[in-house]
């Protein structure tokens, strides 16, 4: 029996070496953790159970023979955050790079499997280079079991990637398909083609970190949803993210105790300025709507003019969905409109119901956007919230104009309460704009068309620019004080909770993609 346990005993603790001594010393060089560092850090203290830990690798060309590696450059398993079930792999850069083999792909898709079976979020920590180049095909099919399961799980369990290192070629297919993807700054990186084929192809010279590193994917292509400045913030905000989400798409999220105070709100009487022109931060005014310091702002460098992210109402979750003032006038371009659209329908895959502030002043206007697409993309965001069955609050502060009042979550497409401030303008569009085009003649043929064109603005803004015809109509339930909204919301949100709204059957709808 001591023979058993010595075996045992030195089996693991190869197993816990990873690719060695020297080899983790190179990763701590450069500012990394080890896969198994990584995964004592997300998870509560003690609580991770591995699974696989003495699967080896199957190749033995090009030299693989000479060496066993046990758990195959990956460690999977499963334990806690805050006392809350979800399931980890975590790449082992130390063996052969973290690159995804037979093996390794094998034990991942163990862990989405039990995942999906047992209703709990699947959080992958990425550090890989890749497919291991020594086992071909057999890679490529294990990348395309994992793709396959994450697809399977959209909408079952959350999915969380991390990037910590490398993640290129097809292997950023997997973060892509999952629900966030957090990246750390200048250590890690996502492309499809590196620096070289670029120059190459492109003839363009590029370092890793301007193609695909953590700021360029947060501001310019959207991939990423955060970014941390060091892995340790990295697990944090992974511990933080699951702490506002459910473990599958049966539970409601996750509460947290609140204790009840002042709900009024006073600063937001005066908060939006006396000229409709002038900016100011819609995050002021959500903050004040959700519990103190519950948000965590998603995509928060990218797409600006739209801010969205969880936060907490009486302690329980809700997605924010804004309209930003102080970027671009808050307009609903590409951008904003595919940024919220994914955040509307996790929100709704997942229970959670959805807080939407609206000011906008339409659709941005001009060829770039029209050339691009906005007709297919601004639909997204019509069809996201069409389809959402959670609760869907809405509160117009200011400007809700033209297409964009449809689109931010109005009555028409299914929200349950719609507040406006007295400050709010519902119309087809701006007095300036409109005046101009439906009295046109009427003001080219004025003694004084300047004057004549201002007085017609004015007996538009009188008409339209206040929320009392769309109240008079019931687009608008009720018209509150700024400093009542948290109370407003509190009150809807109880009221909701027990909502049940029901799709007709279908196989599945044909968002435009
Ligand atoms: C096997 C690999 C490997 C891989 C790295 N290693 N990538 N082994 N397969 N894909 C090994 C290296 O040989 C090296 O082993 C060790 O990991 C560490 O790699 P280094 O190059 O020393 O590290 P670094 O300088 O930090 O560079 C990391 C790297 C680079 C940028 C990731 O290794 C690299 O370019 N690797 C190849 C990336 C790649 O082309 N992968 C295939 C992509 S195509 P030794 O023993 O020498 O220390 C793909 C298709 C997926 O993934 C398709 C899905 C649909």
């Amino acid at each position: 029996m001591n023979d058993a346990f010595k075996t045992l005993a030195e089996r693991t603790e190869q197993a816990l070496q990873g690719g060695g001594a020297e080899r983790i010393a190179a990763q701590h060089k450069k500012g990394k953790l080890t896969a198994r560092e990584r995964v004592d850090m997300l998870l509560d203290e003690g609580s991770f159970q591995e699974i696989g830990q003495l699967v080896t690798h199957r190749s033995t060309n090009f030299g693989l023979d000479k060496q066993v590696f046990l758990g195959d450059g990956v460690v999977t398993g499963y334990g806690t955050i805050d006392g809350r079930l979800v399931y980890v792999f975590s790449q082992d850069f130390t063996v052969l790079g973290g690159s995804l083999a037979e093996a390794h792909a094998e034990k991942i898709c163990r862990i989405m499997d039990l995942a999906m079976q047992n209703g709990a979020p699947v959080i992958g920590l990425n550090d890989s280079g890749g497919a291991r180049i020594q086992e071909g095909v057999v890679s490529l099919g294990g990348y395309a079991d994992i793709f396959f399961r994450n697809v399977r799980s959209s909408g079952v369990v959350p999915q969380i990637s991390a990037i910590m290192g490398p993640c290129a070629g097809g292997a950023v297919y997997s973060p892509a398909l999952t629900d966030f993807v957090l990246m750390v700054e200048n250590t890690s990186y996502m492309f499809v083609t590196g620096p070289n084929v670029v120059k190459t192809v492109t003839h363009e010279t590029v370092t890793a970190e301007e193609l695909g590193g953590a700021a360029t994917h947060a501001s310019k292509s959207g991939v990423a949803h955060f970014t941390a400045p060091n892995e340790l913030e990295a697990l944090q905000a992974l511990r933080r993210l699951v702490s506002f989400i459910p473990g599958n798409c049966e539970e409601e999220p996750p509460a947290v105790a609140y204790v009840a105070g002042d709900e009024r709100r006073p600063e937001l009487d005066t908060i939006i300025p006396a000229n409709p022109n002038q900016p100011y931060d819609i995050r002021q005014v959500m903050n004040a709507v959700i519990d103190p310091d519950s948000s965590m702002e998603v995509h928060a460098d990218y797409a600006r003019n739209m801010v969205i992210g969880f936060a907490r109402v009486e302690g329980r979750t809700v997605g924010c969905v804004a309209n930003q003032p102080a970027v671009l006038a808050g307009v609903l371009d590409i951008d904003a409109s595919i940024k919220a659209a994914r955040f509307v329908r996790f929100c709704d895959a997942f229970n959670i119901p959805l807080l939407v502030f609206v000011d906008v002043p339409g659709f941005l206007p001009g060829t770039d956007q029209e050339w691009r697409g906005i007709i297919d993309h601004g639909a997204k965001l019509l069809y996201a919230f069409s389809e959402a069955t959670v609760p869907r609050i809405t509160i117009i502060t200011r400007k809700a104009y033209g297409g964009a009042y449809d689109v931010m979550n109005s009555k028409h497409i299914g929200c349950d309460m719609n507040y406006a401030w007295p400050s709010a303008e519902i119309a087809v569009m701006g007095a300036k704009g409109a005046a101009e085009i439906i009295f046109k003649n009427e003001i080219a043929k004025a003694p004084d068309p300047q004057a004549r064109w201002q007085e017609k603005e004015a007996d538009y803004k009188e008409q339209f620019a206040n929320p009392y015809e769309a109240a008079a109509r019931g687009y608008v339930d009720e018209v509150i004080r700024p400093s009542e909204t948290r109370i407003k919301v509190m009150h809807a949100l109880r009221m909701l909770r027990n909502k049940v709204d029901k799709l007709p059957r279908k196989k599945h709808g044909n968002i435009p993609l």
